[in-house]
């Protein structure tokens, strides 16, 4: 699915229809530039789970936990991640296959720990110059097959 979204709350609202299908042990990737609005993604779909607590991003502690109305949000930013070993000491694969839904930026850093199902969400600013508030957003349903992640033992080789 691909939607051009022409506002902040309008990303929210897409957000949030994701939220509505998400199931616990869920993990979702968010592609896309600084600024594209992957954190701004992220907040509309906590709102939509109920949480109430401020939504910023995990830049420095690489991860946040919100309590949501039924599971908890896993926010990961792995902007900063050196290493996927990184993400490996932070006990991310436990998260991704937990009693919550994972939310990841920049998961190009660590992509061979996604799990082989995982939503990915793709953000793109179209037209910056000419339309700074539009973003398209492209939904849909991947494996790593298409991302290409090397299997783990070729990363630690
Ligand atoms: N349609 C839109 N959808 C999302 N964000 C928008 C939209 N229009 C304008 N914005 C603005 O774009 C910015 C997106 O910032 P955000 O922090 O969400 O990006 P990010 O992808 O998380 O960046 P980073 O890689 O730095 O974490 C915000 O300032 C937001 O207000
Ligand atoms: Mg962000």
């Amino acid at each position: 699915m691909t939607i051009l979204s022409h506002s902040v709350a309008e990303t929210h609202r897409l957000a949030a229809k994701l939220a509505a299908q998400a199931k616990p042990g869920e993990v979702i990737a968010l592609f896309g530039d600084l600024g594209n609005g992957k954190t701004t993604f992220v907040q509309g779909f906590c709102a939509a789970c109920g949480v109430t607590s401020p939504i910023t991003s995990p830049t420095f502690t690489l991860m946040h936990i919100y309590r949501g109305r039924q599971w908890p949000i896993y926010h990961f930013d792995f902007y900063r991640l050196q290493s996927v070993a990184e993400a490996q000491a932070l006990g991310c694969e436990e998260y991704f296959d937990g009693d919550g839904v994972a939310l990841v930026e920049w998961p190009e850093r660590a992509l061979a720990l996604l799990p082989p199902q995982h939503w990915q969400v793709r953000l793109r600013i179209p037209d910056f110059s000419g339309a700074p508030n539009e973003r398209e957003i492209k939904i849909h349903r991947a494996s790593n097959e298409e991302t290409k992640a090397p299997p783990l033992a070729e990363v630690a080789a």
